[in-house]
């Protein structure tokens, strides 16, 4: 066997693909995320970074609050939709047919074609060079029973292992093997059936 050096990269697999959506002023959004982690237990608090770049990263500084969506796997091209599309150019709501609900702690919306949905509060924001990473405590989780097990928990088996990157390189890329400008059509096509493969 022969060890061989690669380049430094955040190679860590198998990596979750979330939704986060966040709301300010009147103001609602939605992205993907695959930078997210468990980071405290009492409270039980969770990690996501976003490049200061994207719109929803001055949605949730200024709001302090986000919600994290947990996509089905069906959810693969609405979660890179959203993921490759920005609120600065795009209605995002319209063109998904994502459908949200008003969040009970927070103000940024639930995602109703999402099994589960997390509302947080940002504890904490640590500014690394590419990266804001917000800290934030899990203030509520609203799950489909279907997807809670016997003891009570959110069961990802039941949500059938949601959406995750197959590779180990991640980088902030689609995860479906779709070019950006073909998801669109992608999405229109699914959407006249039912994204959420229910
Ligand atoms: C699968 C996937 C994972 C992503 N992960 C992240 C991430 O962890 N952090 C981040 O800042 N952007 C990530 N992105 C990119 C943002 O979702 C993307 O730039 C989006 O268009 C930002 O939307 P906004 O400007 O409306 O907030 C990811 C994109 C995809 C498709």
């Amino acid at each position: 066997m022969m060890i061989k050096s690669l380049p430094p990269d955040t190679t860590l697999y198998p990596v979750p693909v979330v939704l986060v959506t966040s709301a300010f002023d009147g103001v609602e959004n939605v992205l993907a995320i695959n930078r997210i982690a468990s980071v405290n237990a009492e409270p039980p608090m969770l990690a996501i970074s976003i490049r200061p770049g994207r719109a929803s990263h001055a949605l949730i500084e200024r709001s302090g609050e986000f919600v994290v969506s947990l996509p089905w796997p069906e959810m693969e091209v609405v979660t890179d939709y959203v993921g490759t599309t920005t609120l600065k150019r795009v209605d995002k709501w319209q063109a998904s047919g994502l459908r949200k609900q008003t969040g009970n702690l927070v103000k940024a919306p639930l995602l109703l074609d999402c099994p589960v949905n997390i509302e947080c509060k940002v504890f904490n924001i640590l500014r690394l060079p590419s990266h804001s990473l917000f800290v934030a405590e899990v203030l509520a989780i609203h799950a489909d029973d279907t997807v809670i097990g016997k003891r009570g928990e959110v069961d990802w088996d039941l949500i059938r292992g949601g959406l995750a990157y197959r590779a180990a390189v991640v980088r902030e890329r689609p995860v479906a093997d779709i070019r950006p400008h073909e998801l669109l059509e992608r999405l229109i096509a699914l959407r006249s059936r039912n994204i959420t493969g229910d």
